[in-house]
C-alpha cells in the first residue's frame, strides 16, 4: 500500500515493538510477565507524587539536587550521570551517539528487544552468538563476533530473558580486548544481584552502564533511567536527550526511593531469599525444568508452553511465553511468597491435567 508520508527505508522495513500488554489488568491478574516489583514504592514517594500533581504540573521541571543523590547511590560523580526517560531512552541516545547506518551492534541472543528495535531505526543490525542450551555466557563466541563493522558491544547483566550473570572478569576481558569499541553494560536488574561494573569505570573509558528505576525501584510507569559513563561522553549524550525529557514526578518519586532504601531492599531480599528458593524447591519436587537465574525472574521449561501458559492465564496468572529460539520456555517474575504459593497451587493443578 502506498504510504501517505514516505518515511526512511530503515523505518518502513521494520515492525514496531509490541509487548503483550492487551487485556493485562493489574486489578485482576497476578502479574508475573514483566519483571515488575510486586509492591508499590515507599509511601513517601506516593505522597510526593500526589503533592506534585496537585501543585506543580503547570511548570517545567526543576531537578534540584537529584543528580547528587543519585551519584551517591551509584558511587560516581554527578558529571558521570545522565538521566533518561526510562532506560529505553538511555539505549536510544547511546545508539544514536554511536551508530551510523550499516554499522553493527553485537550482543548475545536472546537479549532485551529494544536494542534491536532502536538499532533498526538507525539502519543498523544486531548480531552476535546465541546463548548455549544451558544459558551460560558465551564470552569467546561474543568476542569472535566482533568485526570491522562493530561499533558497540552490549552485555545485559544479568541478562533478560535468560537470567544469566556475567562475571566482573568476563566484562573486564571485553573492555581490555576491545579498548576502541564502547562496551555497554545494561544493569536493569543490578539491584537483585548487588554486582555492578561501576568500579571498572576508573580504568576503562570505553565502559558505559545503564540502569533503571523500573525494576527493583518500582517506578516503571513514571519512566526513569540513567547512564553512567565518562564525563566527556555524558556531555555528548546531553546533545541528543532533550532538556526536559525526564519528567519531574519520576525524579521526585525516585528521590524518595533513594531516601528510603530499606523499603525496596526488603522486597528484593524477600524475592531473592524467600520467593526464589521456595519456587526452585517446588519445581525440583515436581520435576519441572527451570533455569537458575541471577535476577527476579526465571525461565521455566514445561512440556508444552502454550498449554501451560494458557492454563495459568485461565486462573488469572500472567507469565511470558518466549519466542524462538527459546520457545520451549516461559519467563516468570518473582512475587511475594503468598503469590508464589498461589502460582504453585495452580501449577500443581495444571500438572495433574
Ligand atoms: C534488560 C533491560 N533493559 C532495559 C529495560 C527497559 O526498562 P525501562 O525503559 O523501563 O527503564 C528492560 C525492561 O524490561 C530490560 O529488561
Amino acid at each position: 500500500m502506498k504510504q501517505s508520508i514516505k518515511v526512511r527505508d530503515a523505518i518502513s522495513r521494520m515492525s514496531y515493538y509490541d509487548p503483550p500488554l492487551e487485556n493485562r489488568n493489574p486489578e485482576e491478574h497476578l502479574l508475573m510477565d514483566f519483571n515488575e516489583s510486586p509492591l508499590p514504592p515507599h509511601p513517601a514517594a506516593v505522597k510526593k507524587i500526589a503533592e506534585f500533581l496537585s501543585k506543580r504540573v503547570h511548570s517545567y521541571p526543576v531537578y534540584g539536587d537529584f543528580l547528587e543523590k543519585l551519584a551517591d547511590y551509584a558511587g560516581v560523580n554527578a558529571e558521570n550521570l545522565l538521566l533518561t526517560n526510562g532506560s529505553d531512552q538511555a539505549i536510544d541516545v547511546i545508539l544514536r551517539s554511536l551508530l551510523e547506518s550499516g554499522d553493527e551492534l553485537t550482543m548475545v541472543q536472546p537479549g532485551f528487544a529494544m536494542f534491536r528495535q532502536i538499532a533498526g531505526t538507525l539502519g543498523c543490525s544486531v548480531v552476535g552468538p546465541q546463548f548455549p542450551a544451558d544459558f551460560q555466557f558465551p564470552l569467546a563466541e561474543l568476542k569472535a563476533s566482533v568485526n570491522e563493522k562493530t561499533r558497540l558491544i552490549v552485555v545485559i547483566n544479568p541478562n533478560n530473558p535468560t537470567g544469566t550473570a556475567v562475571s566482573r572478569e568476563q566484562i573486564e576481558d571485553l573492555l581490555k580486548t576491545f579498548p576502541d569499541i564502547p562496551v555497554l553494560i545494561d544493569e536493569a536488574y543490578f539491584e537483585f544481584t548487588g554486582k555492578s561494573s561501576v568500579p571498572l569505570l576508573v580504568s576503562y573509558p570505553n565502559l558505559i552502564i545503564i540502569r533503571t528505576f523500573s525494576k527493583a525501584l518500582a517506578l516503571p510507569s513514571l519512566r526513569l533511567g540513567y547512564v553512567i559513563a565518562a564525563a566527556d561522553y555524558i556531555v555528548q549524550l546531553q546533545k541528543i536527550r532533550g532538556p526536559y525529557d525526564v519528567n519531574l514526578v519520576a525524579v521526585l518519586a525516585a528521590r524518595e526511593q533513594l531516601l528510603h532504601p530499606e523499603h525496596w531492599q526488603s522486597v528484593v531480599r524477600h524475592l531473592m531469599e524467600e520467593s526464589k528458593p521456595a519456587l526452585e524447591k517446588y519445581f525440583d519436587e515436581q520435576q519441572v525444568k527451570y533455569y537458575a537465574s541471577a535476577a527476579n525472574f526465571m525461565l521455566v521449561e514445561p512440556e508444552n508452553v502454550a498449554e501451560a501458559t494458557a492454563y495459568l492465564k485461565e486462573y488469572k496468572i500472567l507469565v511470558r511465553p518466549m519466542s524462538s529460539p527459546i520457545a520451549h520456555t516461559f519467563r516468570m517474575s518473582l512475587r511475594m511468597l503468598p503469590d508464589m504459593l498461589r502460582f504453585m497451587e495452580v501449577y500443581s493443578s495444571y500438572l495433574k491435567t
